[in-house]
């Protein structure tokens, strides 16, 4: 991966606008939005974390996010309504510049799924991620039983690899995860050449 170019990236995270979304970086404006599905339960079932339990939490994780921006090292967008309604995130959880790879994550309020919105929001990072970072691999760790983010990931265009049987502790337990991936081939071919080159 270009050095110059994952800086310019990353010291100042762009603005990528969709058919239906903006993606930006999250703001402190996005506090009562974002606690709004981070408090559920639903939300973070397959996550890491777990559901916050007040508006400190939710302030403090964006204090935190606002931390990373400023040091280049945060690869993750707030998705936003055009109407400027923020309802989730989308980005890289991981980025491994020496492979040149990179992991995605996303979280989209119960609120506004089923509407493709998702799809439209990672297909947005992906051309970001293959065409203007150059990835070579972008991967998905999808715990398992977390359907709606393996058909995702299928849509996207990602292909199942296998499962990795009780590979990470989450919430005090082992748990397995499968893991998905596209390659940047297989992404370009599918999508042809970039708009500003046809
Ligand atoms: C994973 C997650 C983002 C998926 O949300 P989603 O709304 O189902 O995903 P999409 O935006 O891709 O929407 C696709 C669905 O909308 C429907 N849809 C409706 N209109 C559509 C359109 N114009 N284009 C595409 N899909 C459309 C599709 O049929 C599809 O439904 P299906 O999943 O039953 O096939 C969501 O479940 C989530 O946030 N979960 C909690 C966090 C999480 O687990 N993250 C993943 C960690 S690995």
């Amino acid at each position: 991966m270009d050095d110059k170019v994952f800086r310019r990236i990353f010291s100042n995270l762009p603005v990528i606008e969709t058919e239906r979304l903006v993606l930006k970086k999250i703001a402190p404006e996005n506090l009562y939005d974002m606690y709004d599905y981070a408090c559920l339960s639903e939300t973070s079932r397959y996550l890491l974390w777990s559901p916050h339990l007040n508006l400190d939490e939710t302030k403090g994780h964006i204090a935190f996010l606002q931390k990373q921006y400023r040091k280049g090292l945060c690869g993750e967008w707030g998705v936003n309504l055009k109407n400027g309604v923020f309802i989730g995130t989308v980005g890289f959880a991981q980025i491994d510049r020496f492979n040149n790879k990179a992991e995605i994550g996303y979280v989209l309020s119960p609120k506004y799924r089923k509407q493709g919105l998702m799809r439209e929001a990672v297909n947005a990072v992906f051309e970001l991620g293959f065409r203007s970072l150059g990835l070579n691999r972008i991967e998905a760790r999808i715990l398992v039983g977390n359907e709606a983010s393996e058909r995702l990931a299928t849509a996207v265009g990602m292909s199942f690899e296998g499962v990795l049987r009780n590979s990470i502790v989450v919430k005090g337990e082992y748990k397995s995860y499968k893991l998905y991936s596209i390659l940047a081939k297989e992404y370009l071919e599918a999508k042809g050449p970039a708009v500003w080159d046809r």
